[in-house]
């Protein structure tokens, strides 16, 4: 390797660690099967842990589908700051965004990504997003165990833990369990299992439907031998595009992201975190 590139890569992997030498906890959203609700999750777990009192960063990696700037109400996708140094956007006190829609023209813009470049733009970002002290690090994640979740546990091995989102249908199921193989593999411990969209209450007879099933998540989870974080409702005022016109409120669902980030709270302040314990 020419020396000018071997120079470049150290200079990097510093500026990586001296970034990530200021935050406490770091946090991994994964679900193998896409639109299950990575996104919606990663967002109110944040702004549940930013409402106790926490310094909360998001960092959006999903670079095909970049949604949180969406999903927290940020309509302007420019992160100021140069290759060096990108100052992430605060949404609300406590509550900071940065993801890959600083290197994109217009929100909209599809970049064509190929392995490496996902790895390269990652490091980048990782490097260069000037966080200060947090307490917690959401990384939002694309679906699935590829490129970008291999790049963040190869540049954070003291990952605090990872989040598996799914929904209770066969199918998302069946994914969330090869999330949960990719951490034992990886040597990242599962802080728990969400099973999102999990029920439906008829506007006219107040009727819980379970659209996609039920108890599938819990299911698994006990299976596998992890913990079950809890069941998030499907609600309107959760949806993406309501969020940032009133997203804020007591809800069901709301008040189910709040216990979550308080059982994750104390999760990851009590000794060591369990986890990947039992084979599968
Ligand atoms: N509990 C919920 N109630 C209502 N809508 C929800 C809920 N969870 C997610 N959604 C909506 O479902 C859609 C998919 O959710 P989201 O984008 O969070 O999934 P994702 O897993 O991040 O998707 P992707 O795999 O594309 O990144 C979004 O429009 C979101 O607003
Ligand atoms: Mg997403």
């Amino acid at each position: 390797m020419p020396m000018q590139d071997f120079e470049r890569r150290v200079e990097r992997r510093l500026a990586i660690r001296s970034r990530l030498d200021k935050i406490d906890k770091k946090l991994l959203i994964l679900s193998g099967k896409g639109g299950v609700g990575k996104t919606t999750v990663a967002v109110h777990i944040s702004e549940a842990l930013a409402d106790l009192g926490n310094h909360v960063g998001i960092l959006d990696i999903d670079l095909h589908g970049p949604n949180v700037a969406k999903m927290t109400g940020v309509q302007d996708m420019h992160f100021e700051g140069d290759a060096k140094e990108i100052q992430p956007i605060e949404v609300r006190p406590n509550l900071l965004i940065a993801g890959i829609g600083s290197a994109m023209k217009q929100p909209e813009d599809a970049i064509i990504w190929r392995g490496p470049m996902k790895n390269m733009a990652i490091e980048s970002l990782l490097a260069s997003v000037n966080w200060g002290d947090l307490d917690y690090l959401v990384i939002d994640t694309p679906p699935g165990t590829g490129d970008e979740q291999l790049t963040i546990v190869k540049n954070i091995p003291e990952l605090t833990g990872a989040i598996i989102v799914t929904t209770a249908q066969a199918v998302a199921l069946l994914d969330a369990r090869r999330s949960v193989l990719f951490c034992r593999k990886m040597g990242i411990a599962v802080l728990g299992i969400v099973e999102n969209m999990s029920s439906l209450e008829c506007p006219h007879c107040h009727a819980e439907i379970t659209v996609f099933g039920s108890r599938g998540a819990q299911e698994l989870a006990r299976e596998l031998g992890i913990g079950f974080l809890g069941r998030i409702p499907l609600e309107e005022s959760i949806r993406s595009d309501k969020h940032s016109d009133n997203g804020i409120g007591n809800s069901p669902a709301l008040r189910a992201f709040h216990t979550i980030a308080q059982d994750l709270a104390r999760q990851v302040t009590t000794t060591t975190i369990e986890g990947n314990s039992s084979e599968q």
